[in-house]
């Protein structure tokens, strides 16, 4: 019978062999490749690790709810629903249904550079389907490739969003789309401008009467056709959602020990969570750059209230092999990102006392803890994160009315 070897030091200094039966297999495998509280890691043989992959195999191959137990932190900020398979449509709201030619009507709206005030930019243009639906760019740039001061997030699977924008300031994807129109450095125009040339194209017109039954045109029904564009842009076709439809062999050993480090000890379940891997609230990871430069207070601007600064919204992982770079100031490859949380986050200490005494100096979240996690454990959670990732959309910009 084979075992799992632990190799450690003990109190005295010597290297010292545990041995553990096979049979304590859930034990096994809460434990994966390390030891809570002892600093022993457990390092494996090619066979063992071969062993324990196909055990998670199986284990996962079972409902959810037979998963094993995810390591959860108990706090109030703590909001969980288990990971999984994503619906196949986003919610349509009802106060703007979903209709076929709406959704095309919007979706040439997303690639009309003409709702922007020099006529260059639309949304497609930072939005972009062969990067992801992001930009591949640390910042966004747009009027007069002026530089914003945030990454551009995916709007793949927005439809599943409760809030937009890092800082979760919009409420709705309808109201959301009028912001890039009006900001200075993005779209650099007005509703009430778009809205003007919208009414001047013939095709739009007559598009826009048999979709809402309007005669005059107003951002409104613009920012509706958009949203409901962007809801049908969901993703449900990767690696692990085929996983989580019973083909349990399109996952890599790698992945699947992956999948369950990100549920257990690398403790990533404790806010990306749900089918879209984010539990849609606001966490301090300790990226406030307080006081300095890059300094972004996140949630806190859009609440005003001190515990939200630095806070930003969980953002989704599916498809985030494809959105490199990362985090709201997409100043992180992957591998910072994986070292941020190995590190347990940022914690800057007050460094005097007028800091010390400063209500809005940031507070990093309690949900993270410092993780020790071995590189095969990052590679193996790169691996899941991987399999996360949808089959690329070949879009073909829309035929545009005139
Ligand atoms: C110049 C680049 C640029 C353009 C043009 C642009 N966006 Fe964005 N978009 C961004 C950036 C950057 C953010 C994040 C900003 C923030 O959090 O403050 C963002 C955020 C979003 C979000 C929120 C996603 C989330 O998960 O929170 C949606 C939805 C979105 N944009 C849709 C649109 C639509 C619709 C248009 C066209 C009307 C548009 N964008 C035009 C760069 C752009
Ligand atoms: C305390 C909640 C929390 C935990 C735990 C957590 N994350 Fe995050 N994650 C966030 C937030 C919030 C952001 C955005 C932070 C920012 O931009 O400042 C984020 C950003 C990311 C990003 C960047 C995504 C993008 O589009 O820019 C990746 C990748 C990521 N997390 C992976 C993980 C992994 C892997 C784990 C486990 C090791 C993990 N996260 C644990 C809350 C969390």
């Amino acid at each position: 019978m084979s075992c799992f070897v632990l190799l450690g030091v003990v109190a005295h200094g010597s290297v010292c062999v545990f041995a553990e039966q096979r049979q304590a297999q859930p034990d096994i495998i809460q434990r994966s490749e390390r030891l809570d509280g002892l600093g022993v890691r457990v390092r494996l043989t090619p066979e063992q690790y071969a062993a324990q992959a196909a055990e998670l195999r199986i284990t996962y191959s079972k409902p959810p709810a037979e998963w094993p137990k995810p390591e959860l932190e108990e706090h109030p900020d703590l909001k969980f629903a288990e990971i999984g398979r994503l619906p196949r449509e986003a919610p349509h709201p009802e106060r703007n249904p979903f209709t076929k030619e709406k959704a095309e009507l919007g979706k040439q709206l997303f690639f009309d550079p003409r709702l922007s005030g020099s006529m260059q930019i639309a949304c497609a243009s930072c939005h972009d389907p062969d990067l992801g639906w992001a930009d591949g760019r640390t910042v966004a740039f747009g009027h007069d490739r002026q530089v914003g001061t945030r990454n551009t997030p995916t709007i793949m699977n927005s439809g599943f969003g409760e809030s937009f924008f890092w800082d979760g300031r919009a409420s709705s994807l309808e109201s959301q789309s009028r912001q890039p129109v009006i900001n200075e450095i993005e779209m650099h125009s007005t509703p009430d401008l778009i809205a003007e040339r919208v009414n001047q194209i013939a095709g739009y017109r007559e598009a826009f009467k048999r979709v809402f039954d309007v005669d005059e045109v107003s951002f409104d029904e613009i920012g509706k056709a958009i949203a409901c564009f962007e809801r049908t842009i969901v993703g449900g076709r990767s690696r692990f959602d085929a996983f989580m439809d019973g083909k349990t062999d399109v996952l890599s050993d790698s992945a699947v020990r992956g999948l369950h480090l990100f549920r257990t000890t690398a403790r990533c379940i404790n806010c990306h969570n749900g089918p879209n891997f984010s539990d849609n609230q606001f966490h301090n990871l300790g990226l406030t750059y307080y006081g300095r430069k890059f300094e972004d207070l996140g949630r806190y601007i859009a609440t005003k209230k001190p515990e939200d600064v630095g806070r930003f919204k969980t953002p989704t992982l599916r498809n985030v092999t494809a959105t490199a770079p990362y985090m709201h100031n997409g100043l992180f490859e992957l591998e910072g990102v994986l070292n941020i949380y190995n590190a347990g986050g940022f914690d800057p200490e007050p460094k005097n006392e007028a800091q010390a005494n400063d209500p809005l100096f940031p507070k990093k979240s309690a949900l993270l803890k410092k993780l020790n996690l071995s590189k095969r454990d990052l590679a193996d959670l790169t691996e899941f994160l991987k399999a996360l990732e949808e089959p690329k959309q070949r879009v073909r910009p829309p035929v545009l009315p005139k």
